[in-house]
């Protein structure tokens, strides 16, 4: 069988795709903070785990990790690595908040720490192998999405997206959402042949962690209209994203393909941007490089 790294399993989608993972006999490398939880449920149902703690509001912490599953593949303590999913994510209630590298928290999180988990482990996939990327239909915006008042992206120059900022905080998670649709594009163009980059996006699931520094009343609602029959949740939305992982019937996906749920979707005609994507892959190396 194979490993399949993934970040942010502690809880919710996380956790729900890492016990799916474990179903499937996979090894596990776990990359986030409070681990224990998860690791031990999956542990249970059999799959041999190994618990790399990072913050990944901290690059240092990220590349500690990335050397240390390297060094677990590298050294045969795990089987190959086939696929690396980029779970982990956060909307910062204050988008003035910084990293602990000086750069916007939900942009250092959600896209950059990824970022620099891939540039550290690409080349340590075995091929033919995957690499998911959590997108979020947030990018761009619609009809529902204006009711409900979520923000859509407002695109400018990545060094200035990864600046704390006066944003809204929605504007700076569908920005960051935005980015991983670029970066996966790009991406594909420089990694190896056997290697299919994908996004995946689990539909939207109302009352998870991920709104956590939302008002009170607002993540009541949340919580509310997750009960509803039909809204997504992290019980069916983890088992479809590690079937995109692992399974045969998407070993064909590549070129940041986006995928909603169980199905290929195209991404809206602003997230295929060639300008945007290459810059947005100088300024990221500039970004791993250079304290802010
Ligand atoms: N919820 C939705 O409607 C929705 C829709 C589209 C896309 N997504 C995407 O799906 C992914 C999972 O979302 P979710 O709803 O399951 O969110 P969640 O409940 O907030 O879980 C987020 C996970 O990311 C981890 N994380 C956050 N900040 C971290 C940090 N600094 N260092 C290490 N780990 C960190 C959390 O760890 P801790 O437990 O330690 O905080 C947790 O495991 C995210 O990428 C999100 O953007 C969600």
């Amino acid at each position: 069988m194979t490993s399949v790294l993934i970040t942010g399993p502690s809880r919710n989608l996380g956790r729900a795709t890492t016990l799916a993972l474990a179903d499937r006999g996979a090894d596990l490398l776990l990359v986030g903070r409070n681990l224990s939880a998860v690791a031990g449920e999956a542990r249970d149902r059999g799959a041999r785990v190994h618990e790399l703690t990072a913050d990944l509001s901290r690059l240092a912490d990220v590349r500690a990790a990335a050397a240390a599953a390297k060094n677990l593949i590298d050294t045969g303590t795990v089987r190959p690595l086939r696929a690396l999913i980029a779970n982990a994510g956060l909307m910062s209630g204050d988008t003035r908040r910084t990293s602990a590298d000086g750069h916007e928290l939900t942009f250092a999180v959600n896209y950059l720490a990824h970022a620099q988990l891939v540039a550290d482990l690409h080349t340590t996939l075995t091929a033919p192998a995957r690499i998911v990327l959590l997108g979020s239909n947030t990018y761009h915006q619609n009809i529902w999405r204006r009711l409900l008042n979520v923000a859509e992206a407002r695109w400018r120059d990545p060094l200035d997206l990864a600046r704390p900022s006066d944003d809204p905080p929605g504007v700076a998670y569908s920005n960051a959402k935005l980015a991983i649709l670029y970066y996966a594009h790009e991406l594909q163009r420089h990694v190896a042949p056997g290697i299919g980059v994908t996004v995946f996006e689990p539909g939207w699931m109302p009352g998870t962690a991920l709104g956590r520094d939302a008002p009170p009343a607002a993540r009541a609602v949340g919580r509310a209209l997750g009960r509803f029959p039909g809204v997504a949740n992290p019980e069916r939305s983890g088992p479809a994203l590690a079937s995109v992982a692992l399974d045969d019937r998407w070993a064909h996906l590549r070129d940041g393909a986006f995928v909603l749920r169980d199905h290929v979707i195209e991404a809206k005609p602003v997230a295929h941007d060639r300008a945007r994507e290459r810059r947005l892959w100088e300024a990221t190396a500039h970004l791993l490089a250079v304290p802010a």
